[in-house]
């Protein structure tokens, strides 16, 4: 493992709230390598001490093993403050850090990276096998994203380069692919012939307050959909990898990002639905709405169609919106009818299809939907009804965060849970066919009440567990 990791962008939010944290807790797991030191490069004027005060009043000193952890991960940390578009200055402060192989982390605005790797580049910061992770928004379209990663191809190569998607970090996204790849029963029925429609959904109660600039230039479409969530359906609707190395899976997975079909503007409105949250009640709170003067989305609503032999006329369904009715990311996939139904009760037509349905936030669950006649009175052993097979774990398990997986394996110098720069470049190609076709059809946002499941337009795109509307499509 690596043993230097510079931190940019070291007094944002997501340092604070999330990697700074992750840290703390690989310390006190032991999980980092004995020598391990951190350089954390900000905006701020701080010395080391300004910065470790700083940085202890935010995270809290805890107690026990977490106090400790702190105090380890402080007497660890240095600070520096460089201004970032100027490359010199990187290099004047930061070359001595490149004694030894680094991972430079930057959780930066986007449009500092080209400045910034310029400088790791001459500070020696990137020389091989030093490494660089690189947060999102990785661009805003197909041609920006293409701009920074020819700019990071300047300074290093693909091998070296660890782009984050922390949805790929969290355990109960890798299950997913654990449990389609892992089963049997899955595996002979993971295709078009047996699966009618998939549905994955991340809905969050939160809003978008303290970042409206930012989410008004990105809408829930690039912010949420073009990462999270298609390197969710990438997972679920991807070839086997041949091996679990991190090419051969990100191979397959670009296969599928690729497979999208680009939505025609006369489709615009069949098969996507645009939202922005007003003013209601969230988790019993009354909340404003979302203010910004332009037409940008909270909430949105797509059909996804993969053109391949595998998926070939299965609707994926992706939504996902702030301010919704409860916070949860859920997968539902939906089986076809059984080939002959012999059963008067309930009539084919009424009959529940089998589901699987795997919760994978804030609680991690696994339902399997099936019909039988064990809940039928014994007279009428031909009346079937809905059973649900549920694998929950008795005792939940203790999550990591996601980031602290993602560390380690930058560390560790594993890709296979960071995205490639031609998978972000297809999902971008796509979504970009989205916007385009929003734009060419004039298709605006519509209101919906914060606390609720988005704009009504947008109920048959809500999973069937969360709507209850039955059958559809
Ligand atoms: C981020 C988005 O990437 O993911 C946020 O920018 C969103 O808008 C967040 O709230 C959701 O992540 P999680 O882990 O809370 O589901």
């Amino acid at each position: 493992m690596h043993d230097t990791l510079l931190l940019f962008g070291a007094t944002g939010d997501l340092a604070r709230r999330y990697l700074f944290p992750s840290l703390r807790h690989l310390l006190r797991d032991r999980l980092l390598p004995a020598d391990i030191r951190v350089v954390a490069v900000g905006r701020t004027r701080h010395d080391d001490d300004g910065f470790r005060e700083w940085l202890r009043e935010a995270l809290g000193t805890g107690e026990g093993s977490d106090a400790r952890a702190l105090d380890d991960l402080l007497q660890r940390t240095r600070y520096h403050a460089v201004d970032l578009s100027d490359g010199q200055a990187i290099a004047r402060e930061l070359g001595q850090y490149a004694d030894r192989p680094s991972v430079s982390y930057l959780s930066i605005p986007p449009h500092l990276f080209a400045d910034t790797s310029r400088g790791l580049y001459a500070a020696g910061l990137l020389a091989p096998p030093s490494r660089l992770v690189l947060e999102k928004p990785m661009g805003h379209d197909l041609e920006s994203a293409r701009e920074i990663n020819a700019v990071l191809r300047e300074a290093l190569d693909e091998s070296r380069i660890f782009r984050i998607d922390h949805y790929l970090g969290k355990a109960p996204v890798q299950n997913l692919m654990a449990l389609r790849l892992g089963n049997t029963l899955l595996e002979a029925v993971w295709q078009h012939q047996w699966i009618e429609s998939v549905d994955i959904i991340v809905a969050e109660t939160g809003g978008v307050e303290g970042r409206e600039d930012y989410y008004a230039r990105y809408g829930a479409l690039r912010d949420m959909v073009q990462n999270h969530m298609l390197q969710l359906l990438a997972l679920i609707a991807m070839e086997p990898p041949a091996a679990l190395d991190a090419d051969t899976v990100r191979d397959e997975k670009r296969k599928v990002l690729r497979a999208l079909r680009p939505m025609p503007p006369e489709q615009a409105a069949l098969d996507s639905v645009r939202g922005r949250y007003g003013e209601g009640v969230v988790e019993g709170r009354a909340v404003p709405g979302f203010g910004h003067a332009g037409d940008v989305e909270t909430f949105v609503a797509v059909r996804a169609w993969i053109d391949n032999w595998r998926w070939s006329g299965v609707p994926f369904r992706l939504v996902t919106g702030k301010r919704m009715a409860s916070r949860m990311t859920e997968v539902v996939v939906t089986f076809r009818p059984v080939s002959h139904w012999l059963f008067e009760r309930p009539s084919a037509t009424r009959a529940t299809p089998n589901r699987l349905r795997v919760r994978l936030q804030p609680e991690e669950t696994i339902e399997l939907g099936l019909m039988g006649s064990l809940a039928a009175p014994e007279w009428s052993a031909t009346e079937l009804r809905p059973m649900s097979l549920d694998l929950s774990l008795s005792t939940a398990p203790a999550r990591r965060i996601a980031y602290e997986r993602l560390l380690i394996d930058a560390l560790k110098g594993d890709q296979t849970l960071f995205v490639r720069d031609d998978e972000i470049e297809a999902a971008w190609q796509w979504i970009d066919s989205i916007c385009e076709s929003w734009a060419r059809a004039g298709l605006g946002t519509r209101p919906y009440a914060a606390g609720s499941w988005g704009p009504d337009d947008a109920a048959p795109f809500l999973p069937p567990t969360v709507s209850n509307h039955g059958e559809r499509d």
